[in-house]
């Protein structure tokens, strides 16, 4: 394989977690932008919303994002689930690697994160409108920076993995 693969998709879509099993799988090293902005940083993303703003975050992701597009060895990058909607992030994602969209329902989201208090932007009153309106404002960016669509709705960890490996496979 020469290319990284990348994973992007709304929160709660398993990138970080697949991600991981496939790095295992595979025996390549995986980096997750939110874990390496949080070490560089030196607090949680929690904390960098609330002290400097969304803003401030999504600069940070796309400097990361620059960075990681730079490297040239071979490995598995999970992405925050806001990365995609700037255009510019689009481009840095297809120059990483090929890239795989994990699709889920709103519905599927809000299930997998109900009584999470990591993600800053699902805390409000009404998280699963929250979590719709996202998405749908999302889904074009997503799909747009995709080689691959994964449903994951219904399907384990390794399931994922192995239909990742599957679209490499035929590629190759
Ligand atoms: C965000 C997703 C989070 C994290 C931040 C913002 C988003 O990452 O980057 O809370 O805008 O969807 P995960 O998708 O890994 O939860």
């Amino acid at each position: 394989m020469e290319k990284s693969i990348v994973l992007i998709g709304f929160m709660g879509c398993g990138k970080s977690t697949v991600g991981s099993r496939l790095s295992y799988r595979m025996r390549i090293p995986m980096e997750d932008t939110d874990k390496i902005i949080e070490r560089e940083q030196g607090v949680t993303i929690r904390e960098i919303f609330a002290q400097k703003g969304e803003e401030t975050f999504r600069e940070m992701e796309t400097e990361l994002l620059s960075r990681l597009a730079e490297r040239k060895c071979v490995r598995i990058i999970s992405v925050g689930g806001g990365t995609p909607v700037r255009e510019e992030n689009r481009a840095l994602l297809k120059k990483c690697g090929t890239v795989f969209y994990f699709r889920l329902k709103p519905e599927s989201v809000y299930k997998r994160l109900k009584g999470d208090t990591t993600r800053p932007l699902l805390q409000c009153e009404e998280p699963l409108e929250r979590i719709r309106t996202l998405l749908e404002q999302r889904s074009v960016a997503y799909e747009e920076s995709a080689d691959y669509i994964i449903d994951v709705d219904e399907l384990s960890v390794d399931q994922v993995a192995d239909r990742v490996l599957n679209c490499l496979d035929r590629k190759m």
